[in-house]
């Protein structure tokens, strides 16, 4: 038996689909609250079959946070894919987001330990690998250095990622995906799906910065590749290019039919918006994390993965038409 955590989130909707599409049994970890028609969305971008997989699907009922309501549901479980997780640039959410990516990481690895589960597959994030050097490629060679530049969401991923290293010490198979921006069909309106409604709605503003993105499918397929083939006490960067955020959200909004963003966002204009956004907002979206991630300019290197698994990256100009199309589908559904 397989258990996912987070299937109810982008990468891991996605992965229960792919893992389903294998032929896999599998349990997924939820809430109480967990919104599970996002896993049946998900799957219907694999199968038009898609109500008879979701009901080969095994629920549980259990929040990381506690580790008492996790260990009952890893009974038979031999590997874990643990996509649960906390996305939010908000600095002033930094006790969360280390309960939910940290504590609740240490809690799903220490219940995996005593469980005796084979292999322990976490989802980390390029967040955990700061280029205070100024390196020009970053991969998996970029440690984390203590820095007052760190965001809250960074600093809670290291820990997380952390506790999965000390787990793999005391003896759990592990493997680490750090993927960079992850675009996917589904979740709308959720993480990194934020982009596409944004873009969807049309802006006037882009940034300078550039970033790493990768198809949601991409991840899911070196998690498994990692897990199917037990390649283990390793970290590999998943990212399939090094875009601009004005080249995305360029070919978001060509594909929504879409005035461009002709209005470069600097770091003052960004800076007052912060502000405004802060006095007005509860769930503000301009902070110093997403400020720093929209002018840096970071580029990624996926070549250790590539080579593991042999994988070829679906070029991300296919993934933005692909998501677009779906994108426009769930609206006109909606009407
Ligand atoms: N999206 C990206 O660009 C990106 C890039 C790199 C790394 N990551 C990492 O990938 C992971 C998944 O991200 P995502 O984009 O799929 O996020 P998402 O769409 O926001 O999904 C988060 C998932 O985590 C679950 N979750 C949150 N708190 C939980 C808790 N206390 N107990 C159990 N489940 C909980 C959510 O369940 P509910 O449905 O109950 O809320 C949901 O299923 C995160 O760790 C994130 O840091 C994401």
């Amino acid at each position: 038996m397989i258990l996912v955590t987070g299937a109810t989130g982008l990468i891991g909707s996605h992965l229960t689909a792919h893992l389903l599409m294998q032929g896999k049994d599998v349990l997924v970890l939820k809430r109480s609250v967990s919104n599970t028609q996002n896993i049946e969305e998900a799957l219907s971008f694999y199968t038009p079959d898609y109500k008879k997989e979701f009901g080969r699907l095994r629920f549980a009922e259990g929040d990381i946070t506690d580790i008492f309501s996790i260990t009952d549901s890893l009974e038979n479980v031999e590997q874990v894919y643990h996509c649960a997780g906390l996305v939010s640039f908000e600095e002033n959410r930094l006790k969360e987001l280390l309960q939910v990516n940290a504590e609740g990481t240490a809690n799903m690895v220490n219940a995996c330990l005593e469980a005796g589960v084979k292999h322990f597959c976490h989802v980390s994030s390029i967040a955990t690998m700061p280029n205070h050097d100024k390196k020009a490629i970053i991969d998996e060679s970029v440690f984390w250095k203590s820095s007052p530049e760190n965001g809250a969401y960074a600093i809670s991923k290291y820990n997380g990622e952390r506790e999965v290293w000390r787990a793999g010490e005391e003896g759990l198979t592990i493997s680490i995906v750090n993927p960079s921006v992850v675009l996917g069909a589904g979740c709308w309106g959720q993480s990194s799906s934020r982009i596409i409604e944004e873009c969807y709605k049309g802006t006037r503003f882009y940034t300078s910065g550039i970033t790493g993105f990768v198809d949601v499918r991409d991840v899911v397929k070196c998690m498994y590749g990692l897990v199917e083939k037990n390649i283990s006490g390793k970290r590999f960067v998943v990212s399939s290019a090094n875009k601009s955020f004005k080249e995305i959200f360029d070919a978001f909004h060509t594909a929504f039919g879409n005035k461009l963003p002709g209005v470069e966002a600097g770091k003052w204009m960004l800076k007052t918006g912060a502000m405004l956004e802060r006095m007005f907002m509860t769930h503000p979206r301009i902070t110093k994390s997403t400020i720093d991630a929209g002018l840096n300019k970071n580029y990624f290197s996926s070549d250790q993965i590539q080579k593991a698994l042999n994988h070829a990256f679906i070029p991300i100009e296919q993934t933005i038409q692909y998501v677009a199309e779906k994108y426009k589908d769930h609206r006109a559904a909606k009407q």
